[in-house]
């Protein structure tokens, strides 16, 4: 069995922060695990969020949005997640389809049963089994990213190498043409999500982002702790993969 746990919140919530320190915890226990996130984690999923987060790109439909988010994600399933999943892994993903049903359904008013199916056609219907949200006022969020982009990054050097032959994942924080819209537009995404978080409350775990981040990272460890049992601990050297290790 495999676990696909997804990271979804406003922006500067702090999902990139806990998901580098769940991926290295899990590691650190021996278990098969990767993260990604979302537009991105494979070449062709990387050059689409660059479209996507383009300042200049203000003619962008919102349309051609829903698309681009679409089609960076088929890439990332087809490439990325799905296999992964198959050999009994635990991936996880900063942002994932929720994300579309907030920001393009709430925030910018798309009709939730059009992205539904846009999203079942890419993914293939993949949901995860686990989804945490962290929880944060939309202002305070964008001020911790506008404040975290004039300070210097710990987080590139370490997270650069996790995707060898890949573009590098995680920097400073971007500004980009998605956080720049006004801030009514973050809160009808928050409440989207809040609306989201109601209809499966099974499979969210919702988490008050103003909490420190080890006191986050212990929360947020609970959470997943009952689910690893579904998963099969492996102790591999960095460069085997998990079928090689299956087939010893
Ligand atoms: N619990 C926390 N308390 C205070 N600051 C935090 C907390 N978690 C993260 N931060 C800081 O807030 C900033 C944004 O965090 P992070 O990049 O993890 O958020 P994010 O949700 O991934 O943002 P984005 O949506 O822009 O990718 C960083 O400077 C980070 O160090
Ligand atoms: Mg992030």
């Amino acid at each position: 069995m495999s676990l696909f746990i997804t990271f979804e919140g406003l922006e500067g919530s702090g999902k990139s922060t806990q998901a580098r320190i769940l991926y290295e915890s899990l590691q650190a226990q021996g278990y098969p695990v990767i993260l990604t996130r979302e537009p991105g984690g494979t070449r062709i999923g990387e050059w689409i969020r660059q479209i996507l987060v383009d300042l200049r790109h203000t003619e962008m439909s919102p349309t051609t949005e829903v698309l681009l988010f679409s089609a960076a994600r088929a890439q990332l399933v087809h490439e990325l997640i799905g296999p992964y999943l198959s050999e009994g892994g635990i991936v996880l993903c900063d942002r994932y389809a929720d994300s579309t049903y907030a920001y393009q359904g709430y925030g910018l008013n798309h009709n939730l049963d059009d992205l539904l199916a846009i999203t079942t056609f890419a993914t293939g219907g993949l949901m995860p089994d686990l989804t945490i949200y962290l929880d944060i006022d939309a202002e305070l969020g964008l001020e911790r990213k506008r404040q975290a982009r004039s300070a210097p990054s710990s987080l590139a050097p370490h997270l650069a190498t996790l995707q060898e032959g890949r573009p590098p994942i995680y920097g400073k924080p971007e500004w980009n043409r998605l956080d720049a819209r006004e801030l009514s537009y973050h809160q009808r995404v928050a409440d989207g999500f809040h609306k989201l978080m109601l209809r499966e409350p099974e499979r969210w775990r919702r988490m008050d982002a103003n909490l420190s981040i080890e006191d986050l990272a212990r929360l947020i460890m609970d959470a997943v702790a009952p689910l690893l049992e579904q998963v099969q601990q492996y102790h591999l050297p960095s460069n085997q993969s998990l079928s090689d290790a299956a087939r010893e």
